[in-house]
């Protein structure tokens, strides 16, 4: 059951405020979905953590059993620090080379821990070789292939810009680099469609490219499961073990947990359903993370004034990377101000009132980004506070 504004009003009126606050019901019912997609198609799911920030929640995750198993680290000192937390098969998914990341690297690697890097580059090959060196077995670097969409000859590039492994050409020449370097060895390969994934095709602030984003959404899911296909076909020939082949997000879990040459997806915002993974038409999640303000000032009729609320998400910037008041309902920010650094200004629909000091429910527009503005998030069940869980923040860490 969802909770209503009063049962929030309820639950939090002993708080401090701003409060970041899990509805740990829809939170669990949000992982047990995210299993269900997975597991339809026998694909292990891989928690994205940056999209989580909490460790006892990645816990509370993974203890669920299959399919739920390992962790999508976004940095070499976050899976250090989870390491020592006592989590184990960490994949840092997104390149480093900086001398500090690689020796924490080698240190997990030396310790025993199964953990791996993506790789793109040959620099990046060459200086984790280097970092490495000595370990009693080669360190496993996954590799990373574009899957963006490229139109045009390459002049039409709808994605991320990440990866510059494209082609199985590019491909075979850094499979052929790996295994210049005795240091390492391949692991698998990774090829995340961000177009699909990170791009919502019901967009209440896009409404005018929703349908070029439902286009581009469709090949995309086309053509980057060819291109999958030909990567573990390489592999193959080269009778090469492709232990670990990781694609998918939350936004695309149900697509690409089809493809069967995946050996695992990944997924983490829809855990805290942030207002972005509203504007899927393939996915459907309850929202459960929010933060709570107070309101400080009714400067006209028809407004009210909330403390703090600045908490801008990343990405292009628009509209859409606000918060969303959430409850009570049909509470609007306001353009000029949108959420301010220290005061929220909302335009109150017709029949709400809300005086001083009651509280206004928020939601942010990405999943892990709101915890690093909060040193705890406060987990309520069946409308009731049950407990606390220190954030990265809260433990003093800040990645970047
Ligand atoms: C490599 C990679 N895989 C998967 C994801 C999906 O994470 P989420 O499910 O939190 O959207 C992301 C998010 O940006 C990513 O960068």
């Amino acid at each position: 059951m969802t909770l209503d504004y009063a049962r929030w009003s309820e639950a939090l009126s002993g708080e401090r405020l701003p409060v970041a606050a899990l509805d740990l019901d829809a939170f669990d019912r949000n992982a047990r979905k995210m299993a269900e997609l997975a597991r339809a198609h026998g694909k292990a799911l891989r928690l994205a953590t940056k999209s989580v920030r909490v460790p006892a929640l990645l816990r509370r995750v993974l203890e669920l059993g299959a399919p739920f198993q390992g962790l999508m680290c976004y940095s070499a000192e976050e899976a250090q620090l989870l390491s020592r937390e006592g989590f184990d098969d960490l994949l840092v998914a997104y390149p480093t080379l900086q001398r500090s990341d690689l020796a924490a690297l080698r240190e997990l690697h030396a310790g025993g821990r199964k953990v791996a890097l993506v790789v793109d580059s040959q620099e990046g090959l060459a200086r984790l070789a280097a970092a490495v060196r000595g370990t009693a077995s080669p360190f496993p670097v996954v590799l990373e292939l574009d899957a963006s969409l490229r139109l045009l000859g390459g002049r039409a590039h709808l994605g991320v810009r990440r990866s510059p492994v494209r082609t199985r050409e590019d491909l075979t020449r850094l499979l052929d680099a790996v295994a210049s370097h005795p240091e390492l060895s391949v692991r698998g390969v990774m090829a995340y469609e961000a177009q699909v994934a990170g791009l919502g095709d019901r967009n209440p602030f896009k409404r005018a490219l929703n349908p070029l984003a439902f286009l581009v959404r469709r090949f995309s899911v086309m053509a980057i499961a060819r291109r999958r296909l030909q990567v573990a076909e390489l592999f193959a020939e080269r009778g090469h073990e492709l232990a670990l082949f990781n694609g998918g997000g939350t936004g695309s879990l149900n697509l690409s947990a089809r493809e069967p040459w995946l050996t695992e997806v990944s997924a983490g915002s829809g855990l805290y359903c942030p207002h972005l993974f509203d504007y899927y038409s393939n996915i459907r999640f309850e929202p459960a993370l929010f933060f709570a303000l107070q309101v400080v000032r009714a400067s006209d009729p028809g407004f009210v004034t909330c403390q703090g609320g600045g908490y801008i998400a990343s990405g292009e910037a628009g509209p859409d990377r606000l918060p969303r008041p959430w409850l009570p309902q049909g509470l609007q920010l306001i353009g000029a101000e949108g959420c301010g650094e220290v005061q929220t200004p909302l335009r109150l629909p017709a029949g709400v009132r809300l005086a001083p000091g009651e509280l206004v429910l928020f939601r942010h527009a990405k999943a892990g980004e709101l915890l690093e503005r909060f040193n705890e998030v406060v987990l309520v069940s069946e409308g009731k506070i049950v407990g606390r869980a220190p954030t990265y923040r809260g433990l003093g860490l800040a990645f970047f």
